[in-house]
């Protein structure tokens, strides 16, 4: 039974999301919140659970071995689950470096600091540590207009994000091939909801679209993306730590495909009817598009629902709308994470597009 959780990335949007659910969920558990707090990270995300004495956050790099090191041993961790990464296809076109450094170099960090605590003088593993990668469906490329990525669909990453995510699979698994590590992979598809930073499609749709700015919608608008509500990809994650089978891939996501454009018309409709009468169609504004754009993803999630009892229970259009709301109630955390630098990177990516 999992007790000392090392969460890395947990005050991100989809780690935070995390450390909220399982510590409502289970009452006899330790999360270890090990956190860079680089532009994505945001300490507010966790003001819930200030005084929770189950929670402890440190500041500091998962590639730091010393620091990662020290954890292992004074909260005698039991279980990782890794969202420390570096997160967004479009910075990672721009500076492909820091994602080969985060996301392989500092894997393979916490993957090394865990054998070293955990590997015993036969070479096995005590019962019920578990190292989680969060990983992602980007990892299989691209579909045609048909079919969906199952776990033995072959890994062949585009962008340099999906390219130093995939790379950090093949290291947890060799982990566990070579050493014995008990690992799972859970790779799931496009996440929305609460405390998501607006440089990703949906919170940027919604902020843009509130201060009637331009909706800047990439190529033709028709790459499908899949998408599910956080707290189902976490209830996923917690399922997999519990009762995923050791050395197992386990894809998420919910069959909800969805064009760009249409997602970016159903948050204008939205706002229109709960903000701003004014905000109509005229806003969407067709830019220049990603280069290396995957056209679809699409996850088939038999495997996790048939061995771990998982099905997602958020609909996209409760979702959406519970979304839309946290943004316009949470518009003094949007501020603050919209001031300063990020006015840099909106000029940066999209002002000559
Ligand atoms: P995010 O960018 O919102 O958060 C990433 C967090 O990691 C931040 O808090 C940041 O400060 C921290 N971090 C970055 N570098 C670090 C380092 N070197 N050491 C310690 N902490 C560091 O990302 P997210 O959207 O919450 O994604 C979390 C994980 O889930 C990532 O691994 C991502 O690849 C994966 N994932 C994301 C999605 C999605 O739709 N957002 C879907 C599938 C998988
Ligand atoms: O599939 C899972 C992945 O989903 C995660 O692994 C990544 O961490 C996460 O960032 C996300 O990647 P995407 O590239 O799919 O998400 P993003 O929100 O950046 O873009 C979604 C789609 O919207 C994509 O087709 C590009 C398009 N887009 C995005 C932005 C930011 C636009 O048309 N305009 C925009 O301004």
């Amino acid at each position: 039974m999992m007790k000392n959780i090392l969460v890395t990335g947990g005050a991100g949007f989809i780690g935070s999301n995390f450390v909220l659910y399982m510590l409502k969920e289970h009452k006899d558990i330790c999360l270890i919140n090990l956190d860079k707090l680089t532009y994505a990270g945001n300490l507010e995300n966790l003001k819930g659970i200030e005084g929770d004495t189950r929670h402890v956050f440190v500041q500091g790099d998962i590639g730091d071995a010393v620091l990662v090191g020290e954890l292992f041993k004074k909260y005698d961790i039991d279980s990782v689950v890794n969202f420390a990464a570096e997160s967004h296809v479009d910075r990672s076109i721009e500076n492909p470096g820091v994602f080969a450094q985060t996301n392989v170099m500092g894997t393979v960090n916490l993957l090394s600091c865990a054998r070293k605590a955990w590997e015993q003088e036969d070479g096995s593993y005590p019962k019920g540590v578990k190292f989680v990668q969060v990983s992602t469906d980007e990892v299989y490329g691209s579909l045609g207009e048909t079919g969906f990525f199952t776990e033995s669909t072959p890994l062949c990453p585009h962008s340099p994000y999906s390219a130093s995510k995939a790379s950090a699979d093949l290291f947890v698994m060799a982990w566990h091939d070579t050493y014995g590590l008990p690992v799972n992979i859970t790779r799931c598809s496009n996440n929305y909801g609460p405390f998501q930073f607006p440089e990703k499609l949906i919170p940027l749709m919604i902020h843009n679209a509130c201060h009637k700015k331009n909706l800047p919608v990439y190529g033709d608008g028709l790459n499908v993306r899949d998408w599910l509500y956080v707290e189902d990809h976490c209830k996923a994650i917690d399922k997999v730590l519990r009762g995923g089978a050791t050395g197992e891939v386990y894809n998420v996501g919910g069959h909800n495909e969805r064009t760009n454009i249409d997602i970016v018309k159903k948050i204008i409709g939205l706002v229109n009817e709960k903000v701003d009468k004014s905000v109509d169609e005229t806003l969407i504004q067709y830019v220049a598009d990603r280069k290396g754009h995957d056209r679809r993803y699409g996850i088939d999630p038999e495997k996790i629902q048939k061995a771990l009892g998982w099905s997602p229970e958020t609909a996209f259009e409760d979702g959406i709308e519970r979304t839309i709301r946290w943004y316009l109630d949470n518009d003094e955390w949007l501020q603050d994470v919209t001031s300063g630098a990020y006015m840099e990177y909106y000029e940066k990516m999209y002002k000559n597009r």
